[in-house]
């Protein structure tokens, strides 16, 4: 093997002045420098480049057929989820690819590591010199100009044209990081309290103070979330966190002690870390979104065995390094967590369609095996994930991502409406999948030319589903706040999954899976349908909550009797 590649390497230094000289065919390109950036110069040659390839999968399409089929209420196989090696048969590239791509890497001189348990993806560390060489483009310095951020990025790259076929996408290339990463409203609630209570609240069982401030009790009476311990140990719930956040435990035993005296306050969660996740329990350090993460899920979703999964920050790939690194962690494990709730995303054009692509597959792979993967929809209406001027409206990843199941907010007791910063709209990536067609089309046809041209009508539509998300009471470093944002929904809706996971594996029953296509069917009856509200963005009113499913509350909030009922318990 040795001699034969020695060969080869002189036939191509004899043929080949330098690499770039090989046949290298354009793969893709971004037409501007994102908005917020910056060109700084050029990269120097010897900066060191951490890549990531991804090859081509070999059946996506045989993967998506199985989800669905696993998946959907009326199937014959329902519930019956794929193990790890059948999931990875779908993903794991064929020998030609595995074979082009290694001699590639070989004729570089370039050793690689494989990221992922199916072979897909493969990382390497080179000089910014031969990465420029090898994928014919040049690398340059850009700044953040918000935060001073400064990152290595390209405009556009080629590949080989023998790789054509086999290499799917080089990371991060065009891929720049978001520093708007989708984080709670935070704000002082106690101190800036200027809501009448409601006067009139139609359920005895949901305390008055629930129109001020929402708290464990709240989300318990409004939607019927049982108090009673979950009981199987197998059942588990997954919290990402990122950007160095940990969950306190002091601050989580704070809350329960306040807001769940019906149970233990030592009551508490398992920890892994990746990327160098840090977890000081340093009260002062600890993260608003995590401990909001944390205190919503071990406080609603009582006594299931929760996991606070910490994913440190690599600042040169930028958050979608992480969000590809906790899927390929959990894509290992042999019993990956049943729900997994994310309260972090970013704009949709901020991540190229490969990349969205990629995530979104996995997010499949996970649904697969039987895990609900939830993510908060965003805290910009229709303006993104934060606030923020635009034209057109700027949908969410991987909120548009089919795969997945998107909480947005609402607030207010009597009547509940949607919350002005719920995102929600229409992927430009994922078309609408059919599980939703005919509730998008109902929708659309409500909606009428209202904001006509500044949105995708043939995108996948979200939310799917919302929570209140408003003055949620949490402690962070010893003291009562309040935070507003998507970030409360996702964990609440999480917890609801949770328990009722637990009642079907005690039934011995499978667990739920990925959710879209028993929310759309059998299971939209047991929400409480959000009616009134709007998500206000670029100069517009945004979409407004309509009768049937909307984007802005989904298909509305639950109420776990009726869920109970829909699951056949
Ligand atoms: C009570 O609720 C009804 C219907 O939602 C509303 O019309 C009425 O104004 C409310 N009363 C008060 C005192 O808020
Ligand atoms: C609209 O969505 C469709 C379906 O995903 C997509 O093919 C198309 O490119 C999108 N249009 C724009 C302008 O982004």
């Amino acid at each position: 093997m040795v001699s034969v590649k020695l060969v080869l390497a002189c036939l191509f230094s004899l043929a080949l002045s330098k690499p770039t000289a090989r046949n290298l065919l354009p793969h893709e390109s971004l037409e501007d420098i994102p908005a917020g950036f910056q060109l700084v110069g050029p990269a120097s040659p010897d900066t060191t480049l951490k890549m990531r390839i991804a090859l081509v999968q070999s059946d996506p399409a045989g993967l998506e057929a199985a989800l669905y089929d696993v998946s959907t209420p009326s199937s014959a196989n329902y519930g019956q989820h794929l193990s790890k090696s059948e999931v990875e048969k779908f993903i794991a590239p064929t020998a030609d690819s595995v074979q082009a791509v290694n001699s590639w890497l070989a004729e570089n001189g370039i050793t690689a590591t494989q990221l992922s348990p199916a072979g897909d993806w493969l990382g390497f560390e080179i000089p910014v010199s031969q990465a420029e060489d090898i994928f014919g483009t040049q690398f340059s310095v850009f700044a953040h100009q918000a935060t001073g951020m400064q990152t290595v990025r390209t405009l556009s790259y080629s590949i080989p044209a023998e790789l054509q076929g086999h290499l799917d996408l080089v990371f991060p290339t065009i891929n720049f990081p978001d520093p708007n990463a989708n984080l709670p409203v935070f704000r002082h609630a106690v101190s800036k309290r200027d809501v009448t209570p409601a006067a009139n609240l139609t359920s005895d069982a949901v305390p008055s103070s629930c129109a001020d401030t929402i708290t464990p009790a709240c989300l318990q009476a409004l939607y019927g979330i049982p108090t009673t311990p979950a009981t199987q140990s197998s059942n588990q719930l997954g919290v990402s966190g990122f950007i160095e956040q940990f969950a306190n435990q002091a601050d989580l035993k704070t809350f329960l002690s306040k807001f769940r005296t019906d149970i233990s306050s030592s009551t508490t969660f398992s920890l892994e870390t990746l990327d160098d996740g840090s977890n000081s329990q340093n009260a002062r350090d600890a993260g608003v979104e995590a401990d909001l993460d944390v205190q919503y899920t071990i406080g609603l979703a009582t006594d299931v065995p929760t996991t606070f999964i910490s994913v440190g920050e690599d600042t040169q790939d930028g958050s979608l390094g992480g969000f590809l690194d906790i899927i390929n962690f959990l894509l290992e494990q042999d019993s990956p967590p049943q729900v997994l709730t994310t309260s972090y995303g970013q704009n949709e054009n901020t991540v190229s369609r490969s990349v969205a692509n990629n995530l979104c597959n996995a997010y499949a792979q996970l649904g697969a095996r039987g895990t609900s993967i939830l993510f908060a929809s965003g805290d910009g209406g229709v303006s993104g994930s934060q606030s923020a001027s635009c034209k057109t409206f700027v949908p969410t990843f991987p909120s548009g991502c089919p795969f997945m199941t998107s909480v947005g907010a609402t607030t207010g007791i009597n009547p509940e409406t949607a919350a002005a910063f719920s995102s929600g709209g229409f992927s430009n990536y994922f078309g609408t999948p059919s599980y939703q067609a005919s509730a998008v089309a109902s929708y659309l046809q409500a909606l009428g030319s209202t904001n006509s041209g500044k949105f995708n009508t043939s995108g996948r539509g979200y939310p799917d589903v919302s929570t209140q998300g408003e003055n949620f009471e949490i402690v962070v470093d010893g003291e009562t706040e309040g935070v507003d944002g998507t970030s409360c929904a996702s964990p609440t809706f999480a917890s609801v999954i949770a328990l009722l996971n637990d009642r079907l594996i005690a039934a011995g029953q499978s667990p739920l899976g990925f959710l879209n296509p028993f929310l759309y069917s059998t299971g939209a009856s047991a929400f409480t349908d959000i009616t009134s509200g709007d998500n206000p963005g670029c100069n517009t009113n945004g979409f407004p909550a309509k009768a049937g499913w909307d984007p802005v509350t989904g298909l509305g909030t639950p109420n776990f009797a009726k869920l109970l009922t829909a699951v056949g318990l």
